[in-house]
């Protein structure tokens, strides 16, 4: 399949939202892309018991509905201190207070070295990936022999971590240098086999690149460029974005009220 070349000069930008005019209780179909939205339900719904499915069709249907997700490069070293890089899309911050992070390993068809490194180690550190070094974390994925390591495949550079001892990637601009907190086995239902370890991580540490940062020392998305994971192998950059404001129900309770009477 022949594509365009990655477009290297598109700034994601800031657009209104998608329906700028919508008003409290207003239904979804008042703009030609929402009306289309809902016209696709005349094709109908096909519902599916997970109980009654092989879970090998489950995991490409999950993940390419679960989208977009952000991708975790974890580093981690073993205990005899041979270093392992590779990403997890099964990945999100769960707390700030504490500051913690969700990482899930799948211990099908192997259990993730990984998943083992944190667990007998108890530290890691979870890079960010932008669009500039995407190939070189994606290459990461491999299942290298113990003679060779992810970091050299990668060509990306090991930054010194300053609480644990796996090193972070030097060229991620936003890393976080994490300490297992817990880590849970997610079992089968049926059999009762661990097939996923939940690891949650106490960051101990970020590291942000001050060029990333915004005058409020926020990431600015336009500069940070981080992928995304969607289904299959197919990933996403940041198109354009919008904002929307946060209601408070006693500011806006009479208006609120009003859009609700017209749903009655
Ligand atoms: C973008 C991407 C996301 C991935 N997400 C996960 C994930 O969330 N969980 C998982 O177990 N494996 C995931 N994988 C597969 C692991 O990265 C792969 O099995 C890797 O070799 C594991 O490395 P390790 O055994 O060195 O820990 C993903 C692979 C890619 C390319």
């Amino acid at each position: 399949m022949s594509l365009p070349p990655f477009d290297a000069s598109f700034v994601p930008k800031y657009t209104e939202s998608p329906n700028a005019a919508w008003q409290y209780g207003d239904k979804v179909g008042s703009t030609a892309a929402a009306q289309e939205w809902v016209e696709g339900e005349k094709h109908g719904w096909t519902s599916i018991d997970t109980a009654a499915v092989e879970p090998s069709k489950l995991y490409p249907l999950m993940i390419s509905g679960i989208v977009p997700r952000p991708v975790a490069f974890v580093s981690s070293i073993s205990e005899t201190g041979i270093e392992n890089l590779a990403p997890f899309s099964f990945f999100n911050m769960v707390s700030f207070d504490p500051p913690a992070i969700m990482v899930s390993c799948t211990n099908k068809p192997r259990v993730k070295d990984t998943c083992h490194n944190i667990k007998t180690t108890g530290g890691f550190t979870v890079n960010i990936i932008s669009e500039p070094f995407m190939e070189n974390a994606n290459v990461t994925a491999v299942n290298t022999p113990e003679s060779v390591s992810e970091w050299d495949v990668s060509g990306l550079t090991r930054a010194e971590s300053i609480a644990v001892k796996a090193p972070r990637v030097k060229e991620s601009a936003f890393s976080m240098e994490c300490e297992l907190l817990e880590a849970h086995d997610i079992k089968s239902p049926t059999t009762g086999v661990s097939i996923n370890v939940l690891i949650i991580g106490l960051v101990k540490h970020i590291h942000v690149r001050n060029d990333v940062l915004n005058e409020r020392g926020v990431v600015d998305p336009v500069k940070f460029r981080p992928i995304a994971r969607l289904g299959d192998i197919s990933y996403a950059r940041l198109g354009d974005m919008f904002r929307l404001p946060r209601f408070s129900w006693d500011a806006e309770k009479e208006k609120m009220q009003e859009g609700v009477e017209r749903n009655r």
